[in-house]
């Protein structure tokens, strides 16, 4: 730990990296612990900004005690407040609306405008002087900042700015241009886990080949370096995740195979995303079938990348959208597909088009699993924000076939982790190191360490998945 302040004693710290003890996804103290140090410090994603487009716009975000509004200004600037009449405290607003002019409370009436300020008391002579005051009567603020087209609300006052905590997460979503995608749909499921354990099903890809056959071509693996990897020229390797293929691609595929097979891929993880991967694009990875390539597998499959980068460029920028240069991101390693920002939430661009999620506790073995599909549309063509989703059950058979597979695995592994046989999960420091790395930056948080010296562990653990077990400076 950084310094010689004495820090509170974390239960169930994880000591050693690659051994996360099971006690961290049930217990109730430890539960208690993440609600009193981690929540209150860290900067979460409260709403996209599609929410709450116009002046007057507000979204509610709730996590455990805490309820938040984020409103637009007439400037366009975004503004948050904590979410309680300071009379008796009646929550003012639920989930999204329009603030005619401000806000009123449906007990007593008390008024305050969309800044906060208190407007209206009824019988204002009734109260002690004491009381009627603008440091009683005023909404209370929350830090806000908004990135990516979201707004991120942090409820602790000494928060470094969201942008200093962002790491390798910052640099891809930029390069990307996700600040343009818009929300195609959003659905939410109530998963029995900890809001912890439904996070790491989405850090690390060495659960593809048995969860997601569909997504793995025959021949293909994806260990580390091998085809879950693409060696660009100039030797740069880039990590291309849900679409495996690479450089020791089976010698009998040839460059027509090849390119099929990238785009059944592609297919099966648009169809069982139902997004993420955008039919627009899929097309244009047809388009291509039947393209000169190399007739080495590898060299194909490097040629094709850079083929499909430029053609899925060329459909947005001649339909009047932007999706940066994904060549420049695949040349400085940024176009991984999964991407995490510490503590809850992931971005996962592929090509041109995403997923995101949001993750939520609401017990210590229970959670909202939320997941966006976002695309890019021309200007003025944006649809609407989609509905507040309803959570729907783990295995609603309504679920796209990829979710349904991540989340068919979880409660049977959170009853698992309570045999009492277990102590603790045996990561593999080569490609579930992203595990560690969270589990270790929730430790700072829980221990005490002042908000300066996690920003580091925050920065090296916020970016790709399949990472290997990293020094934190802890
Ligand atoms: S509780 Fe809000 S005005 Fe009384
Ligand atoms: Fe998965």
């Amino acid at each position: 730990m950084v310094g010689s302040d004495p820090k509170n004693e974390v239960p169930f710290a994880v000591h050693t990296p690659d051994r996360i003890p099971v006690q961290r996804y049930f217990d109730p103290d430890f539960y208690e612990l993440e609600k009193k140090h981690l929540w209150p410090r860290a900067w979460q994603m409260a709403c996209r900004l599609e929410e709450i487009p116009k002046e007057g716009d507000y979204a509610v975000y709730r996590n455990l005690d805490v309820s938040v509004i984020v409103i637009r200004m007439a400037d366009g600037t975004v503004r948050a407040y904590q979410n309680h009449c300071r009379h008796r405290g009646v929550e003012l607003v639920q989930q999204r609306g329009k603030a005619k002019g401000g806000f009123i409370c449906p007990f007593h009436g008390w008024r305050w405008d969309m800044s906060g300020n208190n407007t209206f008391v009824f019988a204002p002579e009734a109260f002690s002087q004491g009381n009627m005051c603008s440091a009683e009567l005023d909404l209370v603020p929350v830090r806000v900042e908004t990135w990516i087209n979201c707004a991120f609300i942090n409820m602790d006052d000494n928060a470094l700015p969201l942008r200093e905590t962002l790491g390798e997460f910052g640099e891809r979503m930029e390069g990307f241009k996700a600040e343009h995608l818009r929300a195609e749909w959003w659905l939410a499921a109530r998963l029995p886990v900890n809001w912890k354990l439904a996070m790491e099903a989405f850090m690390e890809g060495y659960h593809v080949a048995t969860t997601h056959p569909q997504l793995m071509p025959p021949g293909i693996t994806n260990k580390p370096g091998a085809s879950s990897h693409i060696r660009l020229p100039d030797d740069v390797v880039t990590q291309t995740f849900w679409v495996t293929v690479g450089n020791d691609l089976p010698g009998e595929v040839d460059a027509v195979e090849f390119v099929q097979m990238y785009c059944d891929v592609m297919q099966a993880l648009s169809d069982g995303m139902a997004g993420m991967s955008s039919p627009e694009e899929v097309e244009v990875a047809r388009s291509l079938v039947g393209m000169d390539l190399p007739g080495d597998p590898g060299e194909a499959a490097v040629a094709y990348r850079v083929a499909l980068n430029n053609a899925i460029m060329k459909y947005y920028a001649d339909n009047g959208m932007e999706c940066g240069d994904i060549n420049d991101l695949d040349r400085r390693n940024l176009a991984t597909n999964v991407n995490f920002l510490f503590p809850h939430f992931f971005m996962l661009p592929v090509h041109g088009a995403a997923a995101s999620y949001r993750i939520r506790p609401t017990g210590p073995e229970e959670c909202i699993f939320e997941l966006w599909s976002l695309k890019r549309y021309p200007k003025g063509k944006e649809p609407p924000s989609p509905p507040i989703p309803e959570p729907k059950a783990f295995d609603d058979p309504s679920w796209p076939a990829v979710p349904r597979q991540d989340f068919s695995n979880l409660p049977r592994q959170q009853r698992g982790l309570h045999s009492p046989g277990f102590e603790y999960m045996r990561l593999s420091d080569q490609m579930e190191g992203l595990i560690s790395n969270f589990h270790r930056t929730l430790d700072g948080f829980l221990s005490g360490v002042p908000v300066e010296d996690l920003a580091e562990a925050m920065r090296v653990t916020s970016g790709a998945i399949d990472v290997e077990v990293r020094n934190l400076g802890l």
